[in-house]
């Protein structure tokens, strides 16, 4: 079984003994509620490093007020369970990662997370910000900076060599890949494929909450970026003929849209008009409550 660490101080005790030992360590950052998704992430993790460390934490920094943090789903005994069956050698579930009285400035005009502000606590930021503001950045303005911010957190108390992040949640991969070569983290950032369920749907911790009814219908996301790839594949260029056929699926199906975007891959950038660079289609989308994303990348 995983040794397990609540304590920020013996997480970074336990790290460095085994760094000190010569060891490589890999970092599998969760909210956990685990599903075959993160381990995935896991076993990768496994089998790039000598010792793999996982660690579980809701992070209040990038949920707004408005949003399900205090519905997110959690089964520690059961994370740890599966945790052990995958062969993580350490599992990281902080009580609370901020400092004592978390403050929370809120940006200009834009909503605040769910770190409460009394003025004396956490203060300092992380904001990529070209890449945050897009896809998901728009309505969730104080997302990106959480994820950053934690995920820096994390590294400087695990100090890994890698970290493993799944391409399901594409932009934040992409913020993290950015930071980590902008502010010089000696960590190698890895992105591994969506993992699906044998009908295709994303692996995600909030699936659990959509009803049968919906759960069938949100079906619409992964059909409809299959038929754009294959669409494009067959000489479909067009980006906004691919994003006009994934939308009519999708409302069709009864889903809620927030955005689709053929965005290139690196900057994550709108394309306009013709595609001519390898890009990525990215889905936001509520069934009843539960909003999901999902992504296809098209390399042309
Ligand atoms: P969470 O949603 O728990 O996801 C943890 C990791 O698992 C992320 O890197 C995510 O992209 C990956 N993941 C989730 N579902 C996946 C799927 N179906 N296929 C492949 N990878 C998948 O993402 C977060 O937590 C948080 O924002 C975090 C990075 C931990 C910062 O708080």
């Amino acid at each position: 079984a995983p040794e397990v660490f609540r304590e920020k101080s013996l997480m970074r005790a336990w790290s460095r003994y085994h760094r000190f030992q010569g060891k490589t360590l890999a970092l599998v950052p969760t909210m956990g509620f685990l599903h075959e998704g993160h381990l995935l992430l896991v076993r990768t993790a496994k089998s790039l490093a000598d010792v793999t460390v996982v660690s579980i934490y809701v992070n209040p920094g990038q949920f707004a007020p408005s949003e399900d943090l205090a519905s997110y789903p959690s089964d520690l005994a059961g994370d740890l369970r599966k945790l052990s069956a995958a062969g993580a050698d350490a599992v990281f579930c902080p009580a609370d990662l901020y400092h004592s009285s978390p403050g929370d400035l809120p940006i200009e005009g834009e909503a605040a997370s769910c770190l409460e502000d009394d003025g004396s606590g956490h203060e300092t930021w992380i904001r990529v910000e070209m890449l945050e503001k897009g896809l998901c950045g728009r309505s969730r303005p104080v997302f990106f900076r959480g994820v950053a911010t934690v995920v820096a957190k994390l590294f400087n108390i695990v100090e890994p060599d890698l970290a493993i992040f799944g391409k399901k949640d594409y932009q934040q991969w992409r913020v993290i890949c950015r930071m980590v070569r902008d502010l010089d983290f000696a960590i190698t950032v890895i992105g591994l494929d969506v993992v699906r369920e044998a009908d295709g749907l994303a692996m995600s911790s909030r699936n659990v909450r959509l009803s049968p009814e919906c759960r069938e219908k949100a079906l619409s996301i992964y059909r409809s970026l299959s038929k754009a790839k294959i669409s494009a594949e067959k000489g479909q260029k067009n980006s906004h003929e691919l994003k006009y056929l994934v939308k009519q699926m999708i409302s069709e199906a009864g889903g809620k849209i927030d955005y689709v975007e053929v965005v290139e891959q690196q900057g994550l950038q709108p394309v306009e008009e013709e595609i001519s660079c390898p890009v990525v289609v990215c889905v936001a989308a509520s069934f009843g409550d539960v909003r999901l994303i999902d992504n296809v990348e098209i390399n042309i």
